[in-house]
């Protein structure tokens, strides 16, 4: 979920609204805005986006202070009614939640009994606290302090108080939220994407800090009423960045950046001889560790996978990737010496957070890889190793995933190279190839729109089969087709496919094969042709130099390790494109979000 808010001298509701439009990557079932004009504050939600949700607001209010809200459901199904904002009983009070408040039950059933509710969700017990607190007498400062004290879980809030149009509540715990700063006003946000249309000043809250924000002074406290100076920062956010130009999706965008971010990322990484450099704390981090541990979700899960191949097979350091909802209920065995490394776009995401809070409090390193700087992962952990592809708005990772797997091959060569290992690789000279090659393939877009329409536009599943490295590109390739075109994708080890999954396979069925890695080619084009015999639907897709005739498509030759950074962009425009034959919404799947800050 995603939160706003704005005071100023200027009309908040188009403010608020192109805000939100910003943070829809958060999540976009549901959206509200609440705004104060002279005398009172006034709701408008809808189950949708944030376009259906403009399409209710009344623009006649002139309203000089506002809060919005973009919801993921956690608690409560997508409805008007589950949509932020809440407000108390008697409506004095109005609240925007983002995270999950866990002891939400206890609470409504200790302190609300007879209060009536108007939702199902967790937030709407803290906004019923702190007017039941207003009732028994308390400021609505002392109201709000009393209700987050007993508050167990994340939140970043905004509240309005009816009775005092100068001032917003705001608060975090675990979730995200900045304060941005204007010469006439003053603007809240989970993110300065949205609020860079009117200020790239921002200030960062931490947790447990409440902020009074009024159109002239932002005041920090900690729980206790103490106050606390913090310097703003500027947010090196590029306006046009955000926008999708000429792109009718910011998808295919992101894709045909790839190249781009390439060769950005060399360059960020290189010394001034050009040589490729890492800060050397890190490396000295990677060298006492005797063990790796990857800790990641979704597609940068993906990536830790082909990471773990590069920095193994590169330094010789052991590595385990673990998803990172799994790791923080039911942790592994650690080594003596364990590294840590959170692979996360947005260094938000919660599941994530949650290990490295962990892993913090036993004492151990922790590395984030991270396309945000600033964000929640990179500032806890002890050291952060950027990116460097410019904002990813498409629900579905594509430049980041690229972005990553270049960024662990230079922490691998760095690494390797200060271990006294020569790598018979140029890493600078071969990430250049791999731009030119990512070129080469964004340059081929319609042969990828007929594979789409070839294989994916009438099925109800389709498989990804591979070998080594190949294996993980399929995983993700699985993953980019599930969520965009909701065909249902698996990715399979091409050996494995034969040990149970091979029953699926119908006539017709479609079955796209990876294959770059040559000491498995010939293993897995026989594992190619036990699926055609069974009638699959084969699509291979390999490089220059493994063809076969008859391959439906030769991606160009780059250095056999390398191979991910590149076969997987075939994946993605083939997906790209099947979503779209099927009419889809693609930057923004059903039932996702792109940053996920609940656990
Ligand atoms: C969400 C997104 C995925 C993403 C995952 C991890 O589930 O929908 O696309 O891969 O979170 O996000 P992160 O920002 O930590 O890489």
């Amino acid at each position: 979920c995603g939160i706003v808010g704005y005071i100023g001298n200027n009309d908040s509701k188009d403010i608020l609204l192109r805000g939100l439009e910003k943070l829809e990557y958060r999540g976009y079932d549901s959206a509200g805005i609440a705004v104060r004009d002279e005398h009172k504050v006034q709701v408008f939600k809808e189950k949708g986006r944030i376009a259906d949700l403009r399409g209710i607001v009344d623009f006649d209010i002139f309203a000089l202070s506002g809060i919005g809200h973009t919801r993921w459901a956690t608690h409560g199904v997508p409805s008007a009614a589950n949509a932020h904002p809440h407000q108390s009983a008697s409506g004095r009070f109005t609240l925007v939640h983002n995270g999950v408040i866990e002891n939400y039950e206890i609470l409504k059933r200790e302190y609300l009994q007879g209060v009536p509710f108007n939702s199902d969700t967790d937030t709407e017990v803290i906004v019923q606290l702190i007017g039941l607190f207003a009732n028994d007498g308390l400021t609505t400062d002392e109201a709000f302090r009393k209700t987050l004290k007993l508050l167990k879980g994340s939140y970043a809030l905004a509240l309005l108080d009816e009775q005092d149009n100068e001032t917003i509540y705001v608060a975090k715990n675990k979730s995200p939220l900045l304060v941005g700063l204007g010469d006439t006003f003053n603007v809240v946000a989970s993110d300065a994407m949205a609020m860079l249309q009117v200020t790239d000043q921002y200030v960062e809250l931490m947790d447990k800090e409440i902020v009074i924000v009024r159109k002239g002074e932002v005041i920090i406290q900690n729980l206790d009423g103490e106050t606390i100076a913090r310097d703003p920062y500027t947010a090196e956010l590029d306006a046009s960045d955000i926008e999708k130009g000429t792109y009718p999706h910011y998808m295919l965008k992101e894709i045909d950046e790839q190249p781009l971010v390439m060769r950005k990322i060399i360059q960020s990484y290189q010394d001034e001889q050009g040589a490729l450099t890492i800060d050397q704390e890190i490396i000295q981090a990677m060298n006492n560790a005797d063990r790796i541990y990857i800790i990641a979700a979704g597609t940068s899960y993906h990536a830790g996978l082909v990471g773990k191949q590069f920095i193994e097979k590169m330094t010789k350091i052991p590595v385990e990737v673990h998803i990172s909802s799994e790791f923080g209920y039911n942790m592994p065995l650690l080594s003596e010496k364990p590294l840590f490394i959170f692979i996360s776009q947005s260094g938000e995401t919660a599941d994530s957070r949650a290990v490295l809070v962990n892993i913090k409090e036993m004492g151990y390193k922790a590395i984030t890889m991270t396309n945000v700087p600033g964000s929640t992962l990179s500032r806890e952990a002890d050291y952060t190793l950027l990116l460097h592809a410019g904002p990813e708005i498409a629900v579905a990772s594509t430049k980041a995933y690229t972005a990553q797997l270049a960024v662990l091959a230079i922490l691998a060569a760095v690494t390797a190279k200060n271990r006294g290992i020569e790598l018979r690789l140029d890493l600078s000279r071969e990430l250049g190839i791999i731009a030119n090659a990512m070129e080469v393939l964004c340059d081929e877009k319609e042969e990828f729109e007929t594979i789409a329409r070839g294989f994916l536009s009438v099925t109800r599943n389709a498989f990804f089969i591979g070998r080594g490295l190949d294996f993980y590109v399929g995983l993700e390739g699985a993953l980019k087709l599930k969520e965009i075109s909701y065909i249902q994708a698996e990715g399979f080890a091409g050996g494995e496919l034969k040990h149970g999954t091979i029953a699926l396979i119908e006539e017709g069925t479609p079955v796209i094969a990876l294959a770059t890695q040559e000491s498995v080619n010939l293993n897995l084009r026989s594992n190619v042709q036990e699926v055609a015999a069974r009638g699959a639907n084969t699509c291979i897709i390999s490089m220059k130099g493994l063809e076969v005739e008859g391959d439906t498509f030769v991606i160009p030759a780059v250095h056999e390790l390398l191979t991910p950074l590149v076969s997987v962009i075939p994946l993605q425009l083939i997906s790209y494109y099947a979503a779209l034959h099927r009419d889809c919404d693609v930057d923004k799947p059903r039932n996702l979000a792109k940053s996920v800050t609940v656990e």
